[in-house]
């Protein structure tokens, strides 16, 4: 299990990898939304963000182990965090100190073992370099889990949106598709309404819905809950 084969147009894995466009397009809000929906249907859900920057342990785990009540502790979340807000790899060539690649598949591989659906947050976007010749995208690669690409909702996502998932083609990956974000308000955005339908059809993937401007997005989850009512849907209708 845990592996993302695609049968029928279906994924038989537990693990799916949560990647964007960029970094702040929405990673942490739409992993939070899915783990939340799964864990309130009495799934047993597990999260981790495998390589982390921006604190010990970083920001991001704190608001995920928030979304599913605390009953996985920030620390289990982030296990491997690095203390700067850096790319990796900007760490390793100022301090020399090194993300270690192997430490992370071995809890990786245990942990899958144990839960229903194993939730992975990226970091950055896919050509983050975690070291020299190791970007995120050799990271998925290797993991062999199927990748949803969560992708800023607004003017210039095209663009970003079609790379990324391109580049997910070139390698092989299994795509189970995108998700649009509004991390910012969009207001007077004339792209909006084409945005999603446009990536969608030249790139061939599937768009799971849109994730709505939310205010307090990290103190009160009724509204994430009802957006991800429909997503969760979508996204659970792609794998098993
Ligand atoms: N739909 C939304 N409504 C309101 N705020 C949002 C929404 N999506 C994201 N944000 C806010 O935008 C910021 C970036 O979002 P998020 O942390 O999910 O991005 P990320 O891709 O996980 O970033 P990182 O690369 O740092 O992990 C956060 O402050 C978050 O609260
Ligand atoms: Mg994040």
């Amino acid at each position: 299990m845990g592996r993302g084969n695609n049968k029928n147009g279906k994924f038989s894995a537990k693990g799916i990898f949560i990647t964007a466009t960029d970094t702040d397009a929405g990673k942490t809000v739409v992993t939070a939304g899915l783990a939340r929906n799964f864990y309130k249907k009495q799934y047993s859900v597990d999260i981790i963000k495998p390589i982390a920057t921006g604190g010990i342990p970083c920001p991001d785990a704190f608001f995920l182990s928030h979304a599913v009540d605390g009953i996985i502790s920030p620390e289990k979340i982030a296990p491997f965090s690095l203390e700067n807000p850096l790319a990796p790899y900007t760490i390793l060539r100022r301090k020399k100190i090194s993300v270690n690649i192997k430490k992370i598949f071995c809890e990786i591989k245990q942990r899958e073992s144990l839960c229903e659906f194993f939730f992975i947050e990226g970091i950055g976007g896919i050509l983050v370099p975690c070291l020299k010749h190791y970007s995120v995208i050799d990271f998925i690669v290797e993991l062999q889990y199927p990748v949803l690409v969560v992708a800023r909702a607004g003017l210039g996502t095209i663009n970003h949106s079609l790379m990324t998932l391109f580049l997910l083609k070139s390698r092989k990956v299994n795509v189970l598709g995108f998700v649009t974000n509004c991390c910012k308000p969009y207001d007077n955005d004339e792209s909006l309404a084409d945005n999603a339908l446009i990536i969608a059809e030249l790139s061939g993937f599937d768009w799971l819905g849109n994730v709505p401007y939310i205010e307090n997005v990290s103190d009160d989850f009724s509204e994430l809950e009802t957006v991800f009512e429909k997503i969760a849907c979508k996204f659970k209708e792609k794998i098993r």
